[in-house]
């Protein structure tokens, strides 16, 4: 067994550049130079911190010389990654997991706020690719939204937005704008991240309109390679780290777990 590919090639990269996304979230690119550090849109790393965790981390940014991921501050890993500079140094394992298909004609997809960083590099593949694209970013107040900006008058994207206070679009759940903008429109397909419940909800529109849906999940994980088991998902076990996280919706029909709950780092259920 090729063990060194299993668990990822550890690599150290130096922080090149930290951007602010939002008040609380950052980015943080590194160059990869000559290491086989690249990815997928969907994939992840395992991100060590010196002293603190090793914790997964979805990429967000994809260039030929440069990797990034985007970080979302919710406890000591988290806290540590944004309070880097540029100069400091990580450790990274990857990537690991499943990516998105680039097999839509006309797509629509939706972001809850941190869910944006996987889909921010499935954005640019299918811009590449010419395929029609809306992008719904949801978040609690304009300022919460990720890569808002950054998408705002790129061609062939419509871009909206739904906040919880209605401070920018429409004023509600991501869901809820979701009925409101396929009731009219012929999507054959919905690419999304972001809180469970939301991705639950998408999941149902889907499957009521005989829509495709790829979804991007998120369990407790420690090896990120398919040896602990931290990640499997009731009732089939299915490992979150190597058979997803991107999975397809008749994969996540399956999993009795998804939308009910999910488990922490000792294995106890934990309800959405
Ligand atoms: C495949 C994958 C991709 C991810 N991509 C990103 C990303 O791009 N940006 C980002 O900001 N975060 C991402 N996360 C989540 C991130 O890994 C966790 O927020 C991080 O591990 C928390 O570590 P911490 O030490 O900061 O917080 P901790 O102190 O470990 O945890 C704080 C709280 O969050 C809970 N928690 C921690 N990790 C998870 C988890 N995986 N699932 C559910 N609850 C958890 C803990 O139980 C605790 O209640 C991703 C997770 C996965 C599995
Ligand atoms: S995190 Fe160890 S098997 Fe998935």
């Amino acid at each position: 067994m090729d063990v060194e590919r299993l668990v990822g090639s550890p690599t150290s990269v130096k922080v090149a550049e930290v951007a602010a996304d939002t008040p609380s979230i950052k980015t943080l690119v590194f160059e990869h130079g000559e290491t086989s550090l690249t990815g997928r849109p969907g994939q992840f790393l395992m991100v060590s911190i010196s002293g603190v965790d090793e914790i997964p981390m979805s990429i967000s940014h994809l260039e030929s010389d440069t990797v990034g991921i985007t970080i979302q501050p919710i406890g000591e890993a988290t806290e540590a990654l944004v309070s880097m500079r540029a100069g400091d140094w990580l450790g990274v394992r990857g990537p690991f997991g499943t990516h998105f298909s680039i097999d839509a004609k006309r797509s629509l997809v939706v972001g809850g706020g941190i869910g944006m960083a996987p889909l921010r590099p499935l954005m640019y593949s299918l811009i590449e690719r010419g395929i029609e694209t809306t992008l719904l970013i949801g978040a609690k107040t304009k300022d919460d939204l990720v890569f808002y900006k950054e998408f705002n008058n790129i061609p062939g994207v419509q871009l909206l937005a739904s906040t919880d206070d209605g401070s920018l679009g429409f004023k509600g759940l991501a869901t809820e704008a979701t009925r409101t903008i396929i009731a009219d429109s012929k999507f054959d397909t919905i690419y999304t991240c972001g809180p469970e419940l939301m991705m639950k909800g998408l999941l149902d529109i889907a499957t009521t309109r005989g829509m495709k849906i790829q979804a991007s999940l998120e369990r407790y994980m420690k090896c990120g390679c398919g040896i602990c088991g931290t990640c499997a998902m009731d009732p089939t076990g299915i490992l979150v780290c190597i058979e997803g996280p991107v999975l397809n919706g008749e994969q996540i029909t399956e999993l009795s777990e998804f939308g009910l709950y999910h488990r922490n780092s000792t294995g106890t259920k934990v309800n959405f």
